[in-house]
């Protein structure tokens, strides 16, 4: 997507064409800074600490991690070191795994000399391919806002909870791609962005990203989205997912469920845009999902601007108190209208899952 008229990827390889470029996501909305990866343990540090995040975009980053890896040493001792270090850096969006599992089943065969060139090919690879799959899943989800503008004749609201959008991915975003293509398709739509505490991906990256696209919105207290439903100023809702099981139960940012939870109950269509590298195949029961708990002060201080211009974090709480941070929640495939995938949308259930993607299930 443009930032300021330069199309950029959320990764891509240095001029040098060893190192790995990102956009440092903690620094948004208030910097746009970019930062250079040159060995494994810089890309498991820009996933720990969120320089990037979002599921497909963990895994574009182990990916070049492995080929990080491989430019120091091709030797097995250091492949699997590499796995396992960039393996513990986050432990919810599956695509970390299956990223990490790609790599290893293309270099473990091959010879030490054999092994840099390949890695590289396959992570350059893996962007392209999260790109195609953005775009379809763009595609796929546009065509249910204009059914949705054709019904009503008037703006789409939607609502969406964190960062879904190119930032979370290599490009185009899952939950924001139908966004983007309704809007570039001269769809009116408008969104509604969820702050997303504690760490307001929602307020400080959804609403960065959409509005350099220029796309209308509304940021929201995460609890002001039931209200909203009741009174009939939501049409649907799209979210993201870090971790879909078989059977379709959604793992996404903490708070999802209760968006799930009052869409629900209000008639108002709830679904989760899914790139197929995001279903756990060998999970059926979303309860089994491992739930990331983060640092408390991510609950306990923010981070803003202040008048000035100065960006400082601040404490909100009362001194010594007690924090918990769960960072993601599971809502049942019952409660989801629709999974929006590269192939289509489906039912979220084990058969219709299994049907979309027979070579995998
Ligand atoms: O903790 P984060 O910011 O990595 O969480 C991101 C989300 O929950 C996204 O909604 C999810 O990864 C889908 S991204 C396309």
């Amino acid at each position: 997507m443009n930032v300021d008229g330069t199309h950029y990827r959320t990764i891509w390889l240095a001029a040098d064409g060893w190192a790995v470029e990102i956009i440092d996501q903690t620094k948004l909305p208030f910097n746009f800074e970019t930062v250079r990866l040159e060995n494994v343990e810089d890309a498991a540090v820009a996933i720990k600490d969120m320089l990037v995040r979002g599921a497909p975009l963990i895994g574009a980053t182990a990916a070049y991690g492995m080929a990080l890896a491989m430019h120091a040493d091709p030797s097995d001792v250091a492949l699997e070191r590499a796995y396992d270090r960039l393996l513990s850096t986050r432990p919810t969006a599956v695509n970390l795994r299956w990223a990490l599992d790609e790599m290893t089943k293309l270099l473990q065969p091959l010879g030490a000399n054999a092994r840099q060139a390949a890695a590289y090919a396959r992570a350059a690879e893996i962007c392209d391919e999260d790109v195609d799959i953005c775009s379809a899943i763009g595609d796929h989800g546009a065509a249910l806002i204009k059914a949705r503008h054709d019904e009503t004749g008037d703006t789409v609201h939607v609502l969406t909870h964190c960062n879904a959008g190119w930032l979370a991915t290599v490009d185009w975003g899952t939950a924001l791609a139908p966004i983007y293509k309704a809007h570039d398709a001269g769809i009116p739509v408008h969104v509604w962005v969820d702050e997303t505490r504690p760490r307001n991906q929602g307020a400080s990256l959804t609403a960065w990203e959409l509005g350099r696209h220029g796309v209308p919105l509304t940021i929201i207290a995460d609890n002001a989205g039931g209200h909203l439903m009741q009174e009939g100023r939501v049409d649907m809702c799209i979210v993201g997912t870090d971790r879909t099981t078989a059977s379709g139960d959604v793992c996404n940012k903490i708070g999802t469920y209760l968006k799930a939870l009052a869409a629900h109950d209000n008639d108002v269509p709830f679904y989760v845009a899914l790139p197929s590298p995001t279903i756990d195949w060998t999970l059926d029961d979303g309860r089994d999902i491992p739930i990331e708990e983060r640092a408390a002060d991510e609950v306990t201080k923010i981070q803003g601007k202040t008048e000035s211009g100065e960006v400082i974090t601040v404490e909100i709480v009362p001194e010594g108190a007690n924090a918990g941070n769960p960072a993601f929640d599971v809502t049942p495939a019952r409660m989801v209208t629709g999974l929006i995938t590269e192939r289509g949308v489906a039912i979220a259930s084990k058969q219709s899952l299994a049907e979309m993607f027979p070579e995998k299930a």
